[in-house]
């Protein structure tokens, strides 16, 4: 263990100097990470799981990574909790799964992986399980638990095992989809955890259907929940190949079938918040992590050493307009350090724009805005001082957009994935305020938006001196 820690820590150090490279968020000491996985509340500390290449800093050969908090927000590394094994049920890669709590026993259910990875049939459902400290873990000698998907379905996938109880009964979802359907969630039930008998469907999509957000082919890392008197399915749309968004669907749950009423996504940041995990903390609330992808080219990764960031833990609840209420978890607040405080900024429509005194990579906003007449407006952050880089987090009070907008982020042209414009459905109501939480952790941006809206983001400024901030206002309804 000691020699882990000091190796990590050496890791750790090496890469510090990378003005990229976030401080507070969690990322592994080096190389790849995407989705978090099993995240549990174990003897009073957190543990966090995440899809870890430790090699390299691209996805390929899965293992499981492994940290440890106190309170949510500071994380220590231990040693990786899964590795492929040399030959069997996960030889390909240890993919997504979830964590539970087996009559005391820490038990791990994940994706093992034999073979050609697309392929559903060499996707199968593994366990292994630790004592009680939850470092070493000793996989089952009979994976895989499930060995295909459903005879006589014609699934497009068959990962990411999403496991809870109700009564003796365990209940486990598998993110899948059917071919020429959609997305779908696969339920199955068990009374030890080792023996599955399939049931049926939880929830299919139907890809043909645009009228509302639109849902692929596949549904990955499935998360259901009840949340006050509605049921919550988190999925991941993936389709063509891709990762594409995180979405959520609001619904009943009767005799074991999901009816969704509403799906809306979870993130405009797209596949800047994929994957999301979610752990029932003790009080029975959701607390939800993603995966924030990186948007430089692979040459960039390649050269940094490391690649991918876990979003900081969001607390869900239920909004009484149906949606979901997405907030920093309150223990992030320890971050903070000196603050500065504002007051009384107006900006008219002859001074449009106002630098604040305040300059940096890493620190948090706390912003009301008032739009006022203004027709579009908000802040600019990792601003130079030419203003030949600078990103806007605007509100668009005549399209009703909220948004982050990328596209002079960074001078560096590297490949076209960083210069864009994320934005998504908002509205603030007459006489309302937008009330902004941004989080700055050099290249990651986290806007939380009246506790209902959230984006995502990567920005990569190649200047040391983009790091201003300013707010914004443009045009005056009449
Ligand atoms: C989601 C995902 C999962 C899979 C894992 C592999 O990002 O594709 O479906 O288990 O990543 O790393």
């Amino acid at each position: 263990m000691n020699s882990f820690r000091s190796q990590a820590k050496r890791l750790r150090e090496q890469m510090a100097e990378d003005p990229h490279r976030p401080h507070y968020h969690f990322l592994p000491p080096s190389n790849w990470m995407n989705d978090p996985n099993g995240v549990i509340e174990w003897n009073g500390q957190y543990h966090l799981f995440y899809q870890h290449n430790p090699n390299h800093p691209f996805w390929d050969n899965m293992h499981w990574g492994h940290a440890v908090s106190d309170d949510l927000v500071h994380w220590v590394d231990l040693p990786i909790a899964l590795t492929p094994s040399t030959s069997g049920a996960d030889e390909a890669g240890c993919w997504s799964g979830c964590t539970v709590n087996n009559n005391g026993v820490p038990t791990i259910l994940y994706t093992g992986v034999k073979g050609d990875f697309r392929l559903p049939h060499n996707q199968r459902i593994c366990i292994a399980t630790s004592t009680n400290d939850l470092v070493l873990w000793e996989k089952y000698t009979g994976n895989p638990v499930i060995s295909h998907p459903p005879d006589g379905l014609n699934v497009t996938g068959f990962r990411d095992p999403y496991v809870w109880q109700e009564g003796q009964v365990w209940y486990m979802a598998i993110g899948s989809g059917i071919q020429d359907i959609g997305g779908a969630v696969l339920l199955y039930r068990s009374k030890d955890l080792y023996g599955w008998e399939y049931m049926h469907p939880l929830c299919v999509g139907d890809k043909h259907e645009t009228s509302t957000l639109w849902t692929g082919s596949v549904w990955e890392v499935p998360q259901f929940f009840r949340l006050g008197d509605k049921y919550v399915l988190i999925v991941t749309v993936w389709d063509n190949d891709q990762t594409l968004y995180s979405a959520y669907f609001t619904g009943s749950y009767r005799d074991h079938h999901f009816i969704p009423e509403a799906v809306h996504k979870l993130d405009f940041g797209n596949q800047h918040f994929c994957a999301p995990h979610t752990m029932i903390d003790s009080q029975g609330l959701p607390i939800m992590w993603g995966w924030i992808g990186e948007s430089r080219s692979n040459e960039a990764q390649q050269a940094a050493g490391w690649a991918g960031v876990m979003s900081l833990p969001r607390a869900l609840s239920l909004r009484a307009d149906g949606k979901l209420g997405v907030c920093p978890v309150q223990a992030v607040e320890t971050l903070r350090g000196e603050h500065q405080r504002l007051t009384n900024i107006n900006l008219t429509s002859t001074s449009s724009d106002f630098s604040i005194d305040m300059q940096g990579k890493t620190f948090e906003i706390v912003a009301d805005i008032d739009p006022a007449k203004a027709l579009y407006c908000g802040i600019k952050v990792r601003c130079s001082p030419n203003s030949e880089e600078e990103t806007y987090i605007f509100y668009d009070a005549v399209r009703k957009r909220l948004g982050v907008d990328r596209r002079q982020s960074t001078i560096l042209q590297d490949g076209e994935k960083s210069h864009d414009v994320h934005e998504g459905e908002f509205e603030v109501s007459p006489g309302e305020t937008l009330c902004l939480r941004v989080f700055i952790d050099c290249s990651v941006i986290e806007v939380y938006a009246n506790n209902s809206a959230c984006i995502t983001s990567r920005v990569y400024p190649s200047r040391s001196d983009s790091t201003r901030v300013g707010v914004f206002a443009q045009g005056q309804a009449r």
